[in-house]
């Protein structure tokens, strides 16, 4: 009976091991004159397993079909390397065909850019670059939820399908059951009563108004989950369905709000530093050769606390031509958010104290009058990281503010509830994950990051 391992464990081994079950792709095979290289690749890891297939290797008729890209079992022992490059290899004692790989597989040749990879979507994970990616996303939602839960953060399952518009904007996607052909009428407009739920329902754009009433229960919670917009901008930093983690802290301000998230940034630069070492290297290596030393400076900086109008002033001081003339009370473009982490601040920098006008009902409305307890993290080379706020906890300022942007209350008759019934001062945010995975490895183009990316007339399978 051979012993199923990956890769992984075998390259990491302290001594030679005998009667292995080795499983995975091909990578590359070399043929020399009595026997062949294959480099063999099972996902678990980076790097390749060097396996030599000889004569005497039970199969060895078979070899030809191990072309790239075709699925093979091996038997054998792993034994120390006599090659430069590695220490181990597995000398094979049986090798199987477990799946062919013809000639036209896409992945033959070595380099291919990101455009085409992306019409590739299903078979890109089997390239070095969208493996590590994989990995490393894996790894930090992973450590994202360990970063929590160490500090006594309960994960809240929001739903996916809501009856509320959380930031009040609009862009949000259609849940119905309703037949397009034959949409049911009711005095000219679309009878929702028929709809599955009986009212209108969309997919949600962030889990946050429903986790806050779990927030208001439990002192600290956070979800993780897919959030979606309809946004049609077709830039390299949006996309339709998105992961957002959001948590939420009880007896909390903004100033804890910031805090936490700078804590939380800098744990994950750690982590990724420290244990994704191999895959990050790839995109240190092939993406962006700054990359490491941008994420150790990050990881060691103090962020910078600028408010709204101190930042609208420094855009005004800085003598450089924006396409958009910064202006007290309208949204930094990213052109802004750009010259204000990596020129002025020259890193990360969180921007507090927004106008309300372009801000969501639920943010604490200042004294001033005229701004809400709103943050946002700007960081080089992504711009906007993360968006967040204290919330608005005071009953009568909450409905008055609902009344003032034309809401209907009635739609949010529990969250005003959680007002009602012992209030609290409560402070959270919203983490684009993909926005950090791009930070994280230096790719340019968000469609890169996730696995299957959805934007406007873009949906493969
Ligand atoms: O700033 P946003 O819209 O904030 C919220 O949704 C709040 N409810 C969060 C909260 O306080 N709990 O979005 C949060 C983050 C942004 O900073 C950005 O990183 C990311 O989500 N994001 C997107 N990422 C990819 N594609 C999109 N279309 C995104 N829109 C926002
Ligand atoms: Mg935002």
């Amino acid at each position: 009976m051979h012993q199923r391992r990956a890769v992984k464990e075998l390259l990491n081994a302290e001594q030679p091991l005998a009667g292995l079950d080795v499983r995975g792709w091909v990578r590359t095979r070399r043929d020399a004159k009595d026997f062949s290289f294959i480099e063999l690749n099972d996902g678990s890891c980076l790097k390749s397993l060097q396996c030599v297939v000889g004569l005497d290797c039970a199969g060895y008729s078979e070899l030809k079909s191990a072309t790239t890209g075709a699925a093979v079992r091996l038997e054998g022992d792993l034994v120390a390397s006599a090659g430069k490059g590695q220490r181990w290899e597995l000398k094979a004692s049986r090798i199987e065909i477990v799946g062919v790989c013809p000639e036209d597989y896409p992945l033959q040749k070595k380099r291919h850019t990101d455009e085409y990879l992306r019409t590739i979507a299903h078979l890109r994970s089997r390239t070095n670059k969208f493996g590590a990616m994989a990995r490393i996303r894996s790894r930090l939602a992973w450590r994202i939820h360990d970063f929590f839960q160490q500090r006594g953060f309960h994960y809240i399952h929001t739903p996916i399908i809501t009856g509320s518009d959380c930031e009040g904007a609009g862009d949000m996607f259609r849940v119905t059951t309703l037949p397009l052909d034959r949409v049911p009428l009711r005095d000219g407009e679309v009878d929702f009563e028929a709809d599955f739920f009986g009212k209108e329902a969309h997919l949600t754009v962030s889990g946050q108004l429903a986790v806050e009433t779990y927030c208001l229960g439990l002192g600290k919670v956070y979800t993780f989950g897919p959030t979606f917009r309809a946004e049609n901008s077709n830039t390299s930093r949006h996309m339709a369905e998105f992961w957002m983690i959001e948590p939420e802290l009880a007896f909390a301000d903004l100033a804890d709000d910031m805090q936490l998230a700078e804590d939380m940034v800098k744990s994950l630069l750690d982590f990724l530093l420290g244990e994704c070492r191999d895959d990050l290297d790839v995109f240190a290596n092939f993406v962006d050769t700054t990359l490491l030393e941008r994420l150790a400076a990050v990881r060691h900086a103090s962020f910078a606390r600028v408010s709204y109008s101190d930042a609208i002033a420094i855009l005004q001081a800085s003598g450089e031509t924006f396409e958009f003339t910064p202006q007290w009370g309208a949204d930094l473009q990213s052109e802004h958010e750009r010259y204000l982490t990596e020129r002025h601040f020259k890193g990360p920098v969180f921007v507090h104290d927004w106008p309300r006008d372009i801000k969501a009902f639920y943010m604490r409305q200042n004294d001033d009058g005229r701004t809400v307890a709103a943050m946002d993290l700007l960081i080089p080379k992504v711009g906007e990281l993360i968006g967040g706020s204290q919330r608005e906890e005071r009953l009568d300022r909450l409905e008055a503010r609902i009344a003032e942007m034309g809401l209907d209350p009635a739609d949010y008759w529990w969250y005003l509830e959680t007002r009602r019934f012992g209030s609290a001062p409560h402070a959270g945010f919203g983490l684009g994950f993909e926005r950090f995975l791009m930070f994280a490895t230096g790719v340019g183009n968000i469609r890169d990051v996730i696995p299957f990316p959805r934007t406007p007339r873009h949906l493969e399978f």
